[in-house]
């Protein structure tokens, strides 16, 4: 049975004040939820404080990051290791979101060789993937998507992806406003569990594949009643204590 997880990016936004009153706040709100997994992923230079906050609280919001690379130590200015995060509690991290590969020109090469290190550390890769508007016009989403994910299978197998979660993330719904429906958002998770159903069913059914784009917490409950769709990867909305919570419990 696959469970919801509810994850909040926070991208490039914080302060110290910031960061400790959304943690109190959301965790206060998220009191007593039950059957969803939730975590957020603040900034790396807020890390510690998330941590210490948490713990402090007792609290069972998972720690994640936006990012990792692909050493642990070594002469690579200005990265950031999977040890680094694993010592700050940062289980669930990153990787692949379309800001870094538009950005950073992260390539589907790159961002598997990053999964693959995330696993080989122990840690839980959140594989950002999803389609540009273009593509999306051009009736390319599942290719787009598809490519992305076998960049993973064809070099790790298939059953690397057990354990790890997956955010179809439409670039185009990314912080516009513009979510897609729970109709078409749930006919792509479809296609990309047939995709990899078609390697294993097994994986395929255990999987999680969480939606991302403009998840809100008056839309959040459609998209979590559809079949394939397992909790959401949000951003905007997870700056809110009260809007975050509200999504998380909806799923
Ligand atoms: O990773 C989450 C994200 O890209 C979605 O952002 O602001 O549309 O919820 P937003």
């Amino acid at each position: 049975m696959r469970h919801p997880v509810v994850m909040g990016n926070w991208k490039l936004n914080g302060s110290k004040e910031m960061v400790s009153g959304l943690i109190k706040g959301l965790d206060a709100a998220l009191n007593g939820v039950e059957g969803v997994d939730v975590a957020i992923a603040p900034p790396v230079m807020f890390l510690d404080l998330a941590q210490q906050l948490l713990s402090k609280a007792d609290s069972k919001i998972i720690l994640g990051a936006q990012n990792v690379d692909l050493h642990n130590s070594g002469a690579f200015t200005g990265d950031i290791s999977p040890e680094m995060l694993k010592e700050f509690g940062a289980s669930h991290i990153i990787i692949g979101h379309s800001e870094r590969r538009e950005y950073h020109h992260e390539s589907d090469a790159f961002v598997a060789e990053k999964f693959a290190f995330l696993k080989e550390n122990g840690l839980t890769p959140v594989l950002c993937i999803g389609e540009s508007e273009a593509q999306n016009e051009a009736g390319e989403t599942v290719a787009v998507c598809a490519r992305q994910l076998d960049a993973v299978i064809n070099t790790q197998g298939v059953e690397a992806l057990n354990g790890a979660i997956i955010a179809y993330e439409p670039i185009w719904a990314i912080g516009t406003g513009k979510a897609a429906t729970a109709d078409d958002a749930q006919r792509i998770h479809a296609a990309i569990r047939a995709h990899i159903a078609a390697k294993s069913e097994d994986v395929a059914k255990n999987v999680v594949i969480q939606y991302g784009g403009s998840v809100k917490p008056e839309n959040a409950a459609a998209y979590f009643a559809q079949p394939d769709i397992d909790g959401a990867l949000v951003g905007g909305a997870a700056l809110d204590a009260e809007s975050f919570a509200a999504i998380a419990k909806a799923a």
